[in-house]
């Protein structure tokens, strides 16, 4: 049976950990030929082998989300490599300081700005340049988080960022409504990533106490993501744009 994402190109920024790899893993097993783009390199490998080795195509490229220049370059070596791009999932993201306001640096502030929210516009700017050009449907999803929808205290940065996130979404869908591109985001809840891990540690906080943070009572897997963003960027999902969509085991329903 055909994936519903066979003969499409895509785009995953923060794809060699976490819910960018998964999300990996999902798009290329629904046919999709997957580009990420991340930091890291030894793991970005790492992710593409898993692709091939379960009869995927991936390659993987070291672009910093935050860099213009580095991200249009990119979308260059996609045109001229794949001839275009039909999705494409914006997901690479930081953490900052678990620190309350007057903890704060601006300097901190800016780093997760620049990297959550303008490393978003910048993919999606280059994105969407990419995506115009071919007069074919295409899908855009970026990772936001129910700290887009809600407030958690001692994250002001990232919360505010991922507030953006969301905001920039509706606008783009709105922007782009009648170019046949799509842009929505997906909004986790707490899910098992390096990403929680390292907070773990640095907060002293154990998995089971963000677990029963949960009102289903268990943490999100990368997958349940990943689904969802496969979703979203297929033609099954071909009415909904503007959406930030909680994946988030009912957290933002409290
Ligand atoms: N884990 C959670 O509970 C959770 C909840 C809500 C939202 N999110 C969001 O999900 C996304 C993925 O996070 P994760 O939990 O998988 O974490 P992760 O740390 O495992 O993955 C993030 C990836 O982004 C990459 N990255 C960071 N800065 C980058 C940059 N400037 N350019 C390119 N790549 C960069 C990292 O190298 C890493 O591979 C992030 O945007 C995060 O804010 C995570």
């Amino acid at each position: 049976m055909a994936g519903m994402l066979e003969n499409k190109i895509t785009l995953v920024t923060g794809g060699s950990t976490g819910i960018g790899r998964a999300t990996a893993l999902i798009l290329a097993r629904e046919g999709a030929t997957v580009v990420i783009a991340d930091l890291q390199d030894e793991e970005g490998a790492n992710t593409v082998s898993q692709i091939t080795a379960a009869g995927g195509t991936a390659e993987y490229h070291h672009v910093d989300v935050a860099n213009y220049d580095a991200v249009s370059a990119l979308m260059q070596h996609i045109e001229r490599t794949h001839g275009g791009l039909d999705g494409a999932f914006n997901n690479a993201g930081i953490e900052g300081p678990t620190a309350k306001v007057l903890e704060y640096s601006v300097e901190q502030w800016e780093r997760v700005q620049r990297v959550n929210l303008t490393g978003v516009f910048i993919c999606i700017k280059c994105e969407v340049e990419l995506m115009l050009k071919r007069e074919r449907p295409a899908s855009i999803v970026s990772t936001a988080s129910a700290a887009g929808l809600i407030g958690i205290p001692g994250a002001s940065s990232y919360n505010a960022s991922k507030h953006g996130v969301v905001g920039m979404t509706k606008c783009a869908a709105l922007d782009f409504s009648k170019k046949k591109i799509r842009v929505n985001a997906v909004c986790p809840g707490i899910i098992k990533t390096p990403m929680l891990e390292h907070m773990a540690e640095l907060t002293g906080t154990s998995l089971e106490t963000y677990a029963a943070q949960e009102p289903v009572g268990r943490l999100g897997e990368p997958r349940e993501i990943g689904d969802t963003v496969a979703f979203l960027l297929s033609e099954d999902a071909s009415f909904i744009t503007g959406v930030a969509l909680p994946v988030d085991g009912g957290w933002t329903a409290l």
